[in-house]
Order: C-alpha cells, then sequence, then structure tokens
C-alpha cells in the first residue's frame, strides 16, 4: 500500500516538474510576443506617419488644381466638366480628411499638439461642418439639417480646429454610413445645463450594442458597416482623445437597424 501511494507521489512530483517547465516556457513565449507586439506597433505608428506626410502634398496639391479649373482660371468649361471636377474635389476632400487622421493621431497620442484656445460657438461650427458636407449629402440624396439656435449661449472654450475635426468626423461618418433617409446635427444645451451637447443624428444601419464601447479604440471598424468603405477606424478614437483632452464626454446611442445619435458634450462657458 505504501509503496503505491509512493510511486503515485513521485508520479505527480514528476507531473508537476513538467507543467512548471511548460510554464516557464509559455511565459518566457510571452515575454517574446509582448516585445514583438510592442515592435509591430512602433513600426505601423511610423508607417502611417510616413503615408500620411507623403500623402498630404499631392492630395493639398490636387485641391489647388481643381479649385483653379473650377473658378475659370484654365478658362470657360462645360457642365458636365464642372459635375466632374465637384465629385473629383470631394473625393479628394475625403482622402484630406483621412491623411489629417493619420496625422494627427500620434502627434495628440503623444502631447505633441499645441493647443490654442479660444471662445468658440459649437453652433457656428456646427454650421461651418454643415455647409463643409452639404455637397455629399445631397449626392447621396440624404435629407440634411442642421439645428443651432443663434440666441443660445453655446460658447466652449477650446481649440477650433480640433473641434472642427470632432464635428467634421462624426458627420463624415454619419453620411458615410447612411444609404437612405436623414442625418441631422443639432446643437443645444446639456439637461444639466453646464455642457454644449453637438447631436449627429443617421438613418443608417445603427450600431448593435456590443459594439458600442469598442468604436471609440484605435483602428475599431465594424464590418458589416464599414465592410465597403475606406476609412481607417481612427476618426472616433481621435474624437474621443480630442474631447477628452477638453473635459467633455462622448458616446452614442443607437437602436441596430434604426440608425444611431452620436453625441459630444463639451463644458459651457457660463456668461457672467
Ligand atoms: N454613423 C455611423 N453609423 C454606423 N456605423 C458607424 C457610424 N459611425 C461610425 N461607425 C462605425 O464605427 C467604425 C469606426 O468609425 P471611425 O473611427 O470614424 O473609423 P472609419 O470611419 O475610418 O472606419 C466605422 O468603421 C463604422 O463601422
Ligand atoms: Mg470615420
Amino acid at each position: 500500500m505504501e509503496i503505491k501511494k509512493d510511486s503515485k507521489v513521485k508520479k505527480l512530483k514528476a507531473k508537476l516538474l513538467e507543467q512548471n517547465k511548460e510554464l516557464k516556457s509559455a511565459k518566457k513565449e510571452i515575454v517574446r510576443l509582448q516585445k514583438e507586439i510592442i515592435h509591430l506597433d512602433a513600426q505601423k505608428e511610423e508607417f502611417i506617419s510616413m503615408a500620411a506626410h507623403e500623402l498630404r502634398a499631392p492630395t493639398t496639391a490636387i485641391k489647388g488644381y481643381i479649385s483653379m479649373v473650377l473658378e475659370g482660371d484654365a478658362g470657360d468649361i462645360s457642365e458636365r466638366a464642372r459635375g466632374f471636377l465637384t465629385d473629383a474635389r470631394a473625393t479628394n476632400e475625403r482622402l484630406i480628411r483621412l491623411v489629417s487622421n493619420m496625422l494627427n493621431v500620434s502627434r495628440i497620442e503623444k502631447g505633441k499638439i499645441v493647443y490654442q484656445l479660444e471662445r468658440v460657438s459649437l453652433g457656428k461650427v456646427a454650421l461651418q461642418v454643415y455647409d463643409d458636407f452639404k455637397y455629399e449629402a445631397g449626392r447621396k440624396n440624404l435629407k440634411f439639417t442642421v439645428k443651432a439656435s443663434k440666441n443660445v449661449n453655446d460658447h466652449i472654450y477650446i481649440d477650433p480646429n480640433r473641434v472642427h475635426e470632432v464635428v467634421t468626423n462624426l458627420v463624415s461618418n454619419a453620411i458615410k454610413y447612411t444609404d437612405v433617409g436623414q442625418v441631422s446635427i443639432r446643437v443645444k444645451k446639456s439637461d444639466d445645463n453646464k455642457y454644449v451637447r453637438l447631436e449627429v443624428e443617421d438613418s443608417g444601419p445603427g450600431i448593435a450594442e456590443e459594439e458600442r464601447s469598442k468604436l471609440f479604440k484605435k483602428f475599431y471598424r465594424i464590418n458589416t458597416t464599414a465592410g465597403k468603405t475606406i476609412g481607417t477606424g481612427l476618426g472616433l478614437y481621435i474624437c474621443k482623445l480630442i474631447v477628452k483632452n477638453f473635459k467633455g464626454k462622448i458616446g452614442v446611442t443607437s437602436r441596430y437597424d434604426k440608425g444611431s445619435i452620436f453625441w459630444v458634450e463639451l463644458p459651457l462657458i457660463e456668461d457672467l
């Protein structure tokens, strides 16, 4: 009986030792993989930022040439040519936005951006962005509206370029991912009157509950909605970084298949 027990203990001991060895080598492998991931991540960052830099100059040049021709610098052009060029300009604008997201993400992450703080009316930003996207929304036959009351205090203390970027990303998504129906932008005060709230509502595919928290992560795209479109999955991540930096909040409410409302709240400057 004793002997049997002894050999059982021995066997178990050997097994344990074996498992311990395996664990150690697994741990080593994990450390190695972690290092590799960090290295790959750095390489990816470097590639993105290099690609964005290289793309910036040509896209800006294209923008300039298209504008010149549209403004008549090359003589009269036919309505048909004007139509094609207007399309080309809108596509190029999309490319410029993409490149700007790629460039800005690492700058913002590394805290390399110097913010120029100003008193900004969020309603005015909404109206500007509305103008920027009127054409694109029209092309997709979407009903596109903006509602921002001029009589309401909607001032925030923020870098105007950065808040413009946030609203642009939300509106461009709404239009990009909505095939039929409407996109509307609204600016109002938050329920507690401490924030200015901007909402971008669309009648697009909506976002399933399990995806909602992941959307704001870096590079995250939902296959079912993003599938056919070009994009980087950086837009909402950048929005979140910016909004957080200015002590605001960002989120989404959505009913799957019924569209989404992306919203941002930024601290209101109280007028004395
Ligand atoms: N209004 C929207 N309706 C449906 N899906 C959306 C909407 N906005 C964003 N998404 C989803 O969230 C993902 C992340 O958005 P974003 O960070 O802007 O990256 P990108 O637009 O480059 O893919 C998109 O790929 C898309 O799947
Ligand atoms: Mg986007």
